[in-house]
């Protein structure tokens, strides 16, 4: 036999991808119990193609997780993919020209055609070149509801942020927590911008985060969500956990009544073997107003001087938007795919919900979409010391709001 026939054998046994085998450190801060089990799909999907997926998980949030990812690309020590929510998180980086652009991967795999919505590719391309994978959609703007809690209580479980308010009263007679909130600043950041949109409007957040309308912020619509959020936090004053996940499992035990939380949060009940619609309810836009806001994570690839390394993390970035990643990946994250192409026969309650607003096409871009890193950390800092603190005013809050805006214009 000759020697290229040999060869040519050899290559059609070989497990798929062996040729490749590529450790590739992948950085990341899902460490819940719900956002580990999602990052396990992504990481046995890279095995199985062949390479091999070095997770770098970072605990605490991507408050942490962002500044050591960022000095660690800055300073020289690449890993080989990291994520990001996908707006302006890494812009700095890609300037700076630190990122890999993956571009013919894009194309390739025809991302322009398949992915959905097309803000998702715009906000990983810069100058015309794609420089990250979007794995994603994930939505701040939902109230998680704790079903036993009501019943036990002997009143329907809410069905809008309104009745939730009313209920609060007979929840905390019932010794019961109302509002689970944990102490992070971007998870106040979180709940207010969630309020904003039930009680503020579509019309009003587009006309402040979008049109940057300043007269709009510092107005008198505008203070009504900043009075809204300051008779919120008194029902959330005896929620005294740190993280997000840990302000979840109040309401999956059954200590709160509810937490205002990204779609995320669904991965938590699901690994506690909750059931959506029977154990808990989810709302999406409070119960309001049902638009989600299309946020999410993506993945970005820090350049690399080792060309292994390079095409190792174009492999990454194609298998992470194929529809059979998309599927694992989304069912078990409590996120929406980026692609409309996939079989979700097996969504549950919540994330039907989640997808019928998609259909409509009521979206919103995501915060980070439209501020800066800057702007939302001065944001999140304002916004926990006025959910914390119980006695700063609503309109002392709403001036500082305005000028922290205002500086980001
Ligand atoms: C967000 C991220 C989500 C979720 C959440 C809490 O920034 O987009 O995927 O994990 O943090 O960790």
């Amino acid at each position: 036999m000759k020697t290229w026939k040999i060869a040519a054998l050899m290559l059609s046994v070989a497990a798929p991808g062996a040729a490749f085998a590529t450790e590739l450190e992948v950085t990341h801060w899902w460490t819940s119990g719900g956002e580990a089990a999602a990052v396990g799909e992504l990481a046995k999907a890279f095995d199985a193609s062949g390479d091999k997926w070095i997770d770098g998980a970072i605990a605490g949030s991507g408050g942490t997780a962002r500044p050591i990812m960022i000095s660690r690309i800055t300073g020289g020590d690449p890993m080989g993919a990291t994520q990001f929510n996908h707006g302006q998180q890494a812009l700095e980086l890609v300037q700076a020209g630190l990122m890999q652009d993956i571009t013919d991967v894009a194309e390739a795999n025809n991302w322009a055609e398949v992915i959905f919505p097309k803000s998702l590719l715009e906000a990983c391309t810069v100058d015309g070149k794609v420089y990250c994978a979007p794995v994603n959609i994930h939505s701040p703007e939902w109230l998680w509801l704790s079903n036993k809690v009501y019943e036990d209580i002997g009143i329907p479980v809410p069905t809008n942020w309104d009745e939730f308010v009313a209920s609060a009263p007979q929840v905390e007679a019932a010794g019961k927590i109302p509002l689970a909130l944990g102490n992070q600043s971007w998870q106040s950041n979180l709940a207010f911008g969630a309020l904003a949109i039930a009680i503020g409007g579509i019309d009003l957040w587009k006309e402040i985060n979008v049109n940057k309308n300043m007269e709009a912020a510092a107005g008198p619509e505008m203070l009504k969500v900043f009075v809204a959020a300051a008779d919120a936090r008194k029902l959330a004053a005896k929620s005294t956990v740190q993280d997000w996940n840990q302000a979840t499992n109040l309401v999956i035990t059954d200590q709160a009544a509810g937490q205002i939380m990204g779609d995320w949060a669904q991965g938590e009940f699901q690994v506690a073997g909750e059931v959506a619609g029977k154990d808990y309810t989810c709302l999406p836009g409070m119960g309001v107003n049902e638009y989600i806001s299309t946020g999410g994570d993506a993945f970005y690839f820090p350049l690399n001087a080792d060309p292994e390394i390079t095409a190792a993390q174009k492999r990454l970035a194609a298998l992470l938007v194929s529809p059979e990643v998309q599927v694992a990946f989304n069912l078990k994250k409590g996120s929406l795919p980026i692609r409309g192409d996939v079989d979700l026969s097996a969504a549950n309650d919540c994330m039907n919900k989640g997808l019928a607003i998609l259909a409509k096409g009521n979206i919103l871009p995501g915060g980070d979409m439209v501020w800066s890193p800057d702007v939302q950390t001065q944001l999140g800092d304002l916004q926990v010391e006025f959910w914390k603190s119980q006695d700063m005013t609503a309109e002392a809050a709403q001036a500082q709001y305005v000028a922290i805006l205002s500086a980001g214009l």
